[in-house]
Formats: C-alpha cells, structure tokens, sequence
C-alpha cells in the first residue's frame, strides 16, 4: 500500500502570487498531492492563475481563482473568507507572492525599502494571521512561507530583499511558536536560484557572466526549476510534517554548502 502520510486529499491551499512561477508550480503541485488549490494573485497575473486552474481541474480536484494583492489587507481578509465560502475549509496557506529590487545599499530609496519589505514580510504576515484564524476554527492547518537561500546569506545589492527574506524566517519560528497550540504549523522553504519569469526578468548578466557564478558557487551547476520545490512544499503541508514547526527548509541546490 502507499505511504499515505504525502496525501493531501480533502484540503484545500491557498497560495499567493500563483499567477506564474514558482507558485503556480507549487499550486500544482500541491493539486497533484490531492488538495483543492485557491490561486491567487494581482490582476494582471490573473490569466496566468486562470490557466494553471485549468490544468489543475484537469488533476481531478477543484481550482478557483481570486484577485489578491498581498499589500492590502482588506484584500486578503476578503479573499480568505471567499476561499472558504467557496471550498468550505482553509487548510494550508503558501505565502509565495514576492517581489526582488537589485540596487546599491547606498542607492535605496524609501519607496524601493517599503515595496519589498511591505510585499515580502508585511503581506505574508496578514496572509498568516487572516488564515491562521480560520485554521483555529478548524482546529489546525499548515502554512508555508516562500522565503530564500538569502534568508541566511548575503546577497549583492539585495538589501531590502536579503533583510524582508530573514525577517521572513524568524517570523516563521515566532508564529510556529505561537500557534502550535492551534494544531497550526508554520515553516518556510528557502529556494536557490529558479529559472522563474521574475528571475529571468531581473537578471540582465551575460551567459558567461552566469556561467561563471553558477560554476564558482552552485554545486548543481544549474539553475533550479520551480519544480525542484514541489516535493518541499507537498512534505511541510502534508500530514507527516505534523512535528516540524518553525523550520526553514534550504533547497538550493547546495548553494550554502560550500
Ligand atoms: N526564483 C528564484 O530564484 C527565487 C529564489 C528564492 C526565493 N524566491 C521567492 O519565491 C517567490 C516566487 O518567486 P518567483 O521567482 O516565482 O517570482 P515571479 O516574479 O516569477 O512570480 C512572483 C509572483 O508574485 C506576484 N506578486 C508580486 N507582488 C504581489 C502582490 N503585492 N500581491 C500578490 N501577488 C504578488 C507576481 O504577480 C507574480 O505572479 C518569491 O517570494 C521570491 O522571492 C524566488
């Protein structure tokens, strides 16, 4: 018989910025593990969410899709309460949706500084303390923050990204703190570099100036596809993670190993 403890049948994720990228791989991935999957995302992801939808129906499991901007809170209070108008129930909660600014520290304006951290470490708390209270209801749930390989390494003219990414994964530890009385777990995944439209947009090196940085400093030679986050994420939702809390899962494809 197989293990049943990856199942996730019956519930029901909501995942953010799961307009393209890595969160409509993880939407679909936590789709192909049995869960009904909520995308979300800004209007003009919209058709991208739409389209993931489709092929997640396709899975066998339902899909919907919800305009929703992590930077406005009644927004997201709004949105929670359609999910669970609409499915019933909220188990699990990927806080994907983000937003990277390269500049000199010394080049940060005010409004670059609020934009990442409003979108990378604000939104994602509302996002958790809007869900959090529907999965206490419930009597628990798991919620997954998309943090980084920068959450615990610096990264060059990532300032804002660097310090929203490690506020990220201690706010994880405080909520999984928090709310493992609730039955809620909350932990953080820290991706390495994934070949993602929003990767590939703000990265304007040569190839051989890529070529040389993946060789000096990621073992795996490669970028990484979204899809390389799927088990991940399937594993901190599931059943069987239901004694990890607070914990920031590195897949980087062993860039901080060395
Ligand atoms: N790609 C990487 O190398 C990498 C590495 C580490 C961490 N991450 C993190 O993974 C997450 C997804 O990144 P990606 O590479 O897929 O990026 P992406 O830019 O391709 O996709 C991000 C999605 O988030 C959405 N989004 C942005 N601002 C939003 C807002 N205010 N409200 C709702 N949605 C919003 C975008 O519309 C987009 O659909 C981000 O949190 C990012 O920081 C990515």
């Amino acid at each position: 018989m197989p293990y049943a403890g990856l199942n996730l049948d019956g519930m029901t994720a909501l995942v953010t910025g799961s307009g393209r990228g890595i969160g409509s791989a993880l939407a679909f991935g936590l789709a192909q593990a049995g869960a009904n999957v909520a995308l979300s995302d800004v209007p003009e992801q919209l058709p991208g969410a739409r389209e993931t939808a489709e092929r997640i129906k396709g899975e066998g499991v339902d899909s919907r899709t919800y305009g929703l901007d992590v930077l406005d809170l009644a927004n997201i209070r709004r949105t929670v309460d359609e999910v669970v108008r609409d499915f019933g129930r909220l188990d699990i909660l990927v806080n994907n949706a983000g937003i990277r600014r390269r500049q000199p520290a010394l080049e940060v304006t005010e409004d670059n500084w609020d934009a990442v951290i409003d979108t990378n470490l604000k939104g994602p708390f509302f996002c958790a303390q809007a869900a959090a209270r529907v999965m206490i209801e419930q009597g628990g749930g798991r919620i997954i923050n998309i943090s980084s390989q920068l959450a615990i390494i610096a990264g060059e003219n990532r300032a804002a990204y660097c310090a929203s990414k490690a506020g990220l994964a201690n706010l994880t530890r405080v909520l999984a703190l928090e709310w493992i009385k609730y039955g809620i777990t909350v932990n953080a995944i820290g991706p390495g570099p994934t070949e993602t439209p929003g990767l590939l947009a703000a990265d304007t090196r040569s190839a051989a100036e890529l070529a040389a940085d993946l060789s000096a400093n990621m073992p795996l030679g490669r970028r990484m596809l979204p899809e390389e986050l799927v088990g991940a994420a399937v594993y901190l939702a599931s059943p069987s993670a239901s004694a990890t809390t607070g914990h920031l899962l590195i897949v980087d494809g062993g860039w901080t190993a060395i």
